[in-house]
């Protein structure tokens, strides 16, 4: 059977990479495991009690949400996602400038199928989330990669490489960015590059992707106004998504941007899935209304910043001093750790027989390189684990130094 299957597999399947995070979940579950891999909040901080709470509106509005419902969305939660937005945005993005999405994670997806050529170049953060890329590759897209430093991607490196591609007959279409605590990195893009950045994209005629599941997330420092609200041109798709600030389980993400593209994304989203699931969209939407998701964010905030505090205690306490760089992230879910000394993959390998795990850098590069470099998640284990956890960490850094 594998033998016929072999021969029909498109050139997409021959090709397509998974994803390393849920490749290593068997790993990871292992018991004992202590993990700080995947990118998950705190299930103890999940708000059960009012989730279910909001299963009310099954029985009010049980005979249109369990039909089929609109693929651009539950019309009142992108009501709701209008008001509550329109202070960050600076305006109420209206009903046509928006599509509910089946996670954040599709918006990248539907984007890339409404632009992407097989051939075609994406720019993006170098390190950027793998997630996203590995779904952008496998629909054929290729990238231009700009590193980042503590102020998020170097903008001013973009136009000198988009040009030079474009010298080489490549078809640029647009820039992915992570504003906000980008994913892995933990940097935010300053309110320079945020201007200069539209500026760039707006010569060079690319789209922008701001994907922004982590701007909710603030420990520290000021907030920064989304590209989406800084750009008169309609250039902007922002990605939202209720899985960092509510539950990922909820699936239900959101998009704005200029009409003509969401309307192209929303074809493409007809087929995909018909539409995200309407009973899930249905109980965010009420949970929303009876004020829970504004009454939880300060406590999400709270809880997740006294567990980056935590992790950073116990690097101190426990890590070799002078073999590991690291920077305190002002908000999200993430540090990014290097050692110049220590070669990643023998740290995996020590740290799992140790029964603690990472995410490897490499994966993060669309074009290689990290091989000294992981990331670490704080918002998962619990306390105690976070302690114990780096303990073992710096236990087997040691050993390999
Ligand atoms: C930067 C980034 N974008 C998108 C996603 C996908 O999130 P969702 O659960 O909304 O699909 C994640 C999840 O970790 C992420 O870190």
């Amino acid at each position: 059977m594998s033998e016929l299957w072999n021969k029909l597999f498109s050139d997409a399947a021959v090709k397509q990479k998974a994803s390393p995070i849920r490749e290593i979940m068997s790993v990871i579950r292992q018991p004992g495991m202590i993990s700080f891999a995947g990118g998950m909040p705190d299930p103890e901080i999940f708000p059960v009690k009012e989730f279910y709470d909001s299963a009310e509106i099954i029985k009010r509005e049980g005979k249109d949400i369990l039909q089929y419902g609109n693929t651009d969305g539950y019309a009142p939660l992108k009501e709701f996602l209008s008001e509550w937005t329109q202070e960050r945005m600076g305006r109420k993005v209206s009903s046509r400038e928006m599509l509910i999405t089946s996670g954040s994670i599709q918006v990248a997806d539907l984007l890339t199928f409404s632009t992407i050529d097989k051939g075609d170049y994406i720019v993006t953060e170098s390190p950027t989330f793998l997630g996203t890329t590995l779904d952008m590759y496998n629909h054929g897209a290729r990238f231009i990669c700009i590193p980042c430093d503590h102020q998020g991607m170097l903008v001013d490196l973009i136009p000198e490489k988009v040009e030079k591609a474009r010298a080489k007959g490549k078809k640029v279409k647009y820039i992915y960015t992570i504003p906000n605590f980008q994913n892995p990195v933990g940097c935010t893009l300053s309110m320079e590059r945020r201007k200069k950045l539209l500026q760039v994209a707006e010569e060079l005629e690319l789209a922008i992707l701001e994907d922004d599941p982590y701007g909710y997330i603030r420990f520290d420092g000021e907030d920064l106004p989304p590209l989406f609200s800084m750009d008169n041109k309609g250039i902007v798709v922002f990605g939202g998504s209720f899985s960092k600030i509510l539950a990922p389980g909820t699936r239900v993400g959101w998009c704005f941007g200029d009409p003509d593209i969401i309307r192209k994304m929303t074809v493409f989203k007809q087929g995909v899935d018909t539409s995200t699931s309407v009973i899930s969209q249905a109980l965010v939407y009420e949970y929303c209304r009876k004020g829970y998701l504004d009454a939880l964010l300060p406590k999400i905030i709270d809880h997740y910043r006294k567990k980056r505090d935590v992790m950073e205690t116990a690097f101190r306490k426990y890590l070799p001093q002078g073999e590991v760089e690291y920077n305190a992230p002002e908000g999200g879910f993430f540090y990014w750790m290097k050692t110049a000394g220590i070669p990643t993959d023998e740290l995996f390998n020590k740290s799992i027989e140790k029964k603690v795990a990472f995410v490897k850098g490499e994966p993060f590069f669309p074009e290689g390189g990290g091989d000294h470099e992981f990331r670490m998640c704080y918002t998962f284990a619990s306390f105690e684990m976070i302690d114990e956890g780096v303990k073992r960490l710096g236990e087997a850094m040691r050993e390999l130094l």
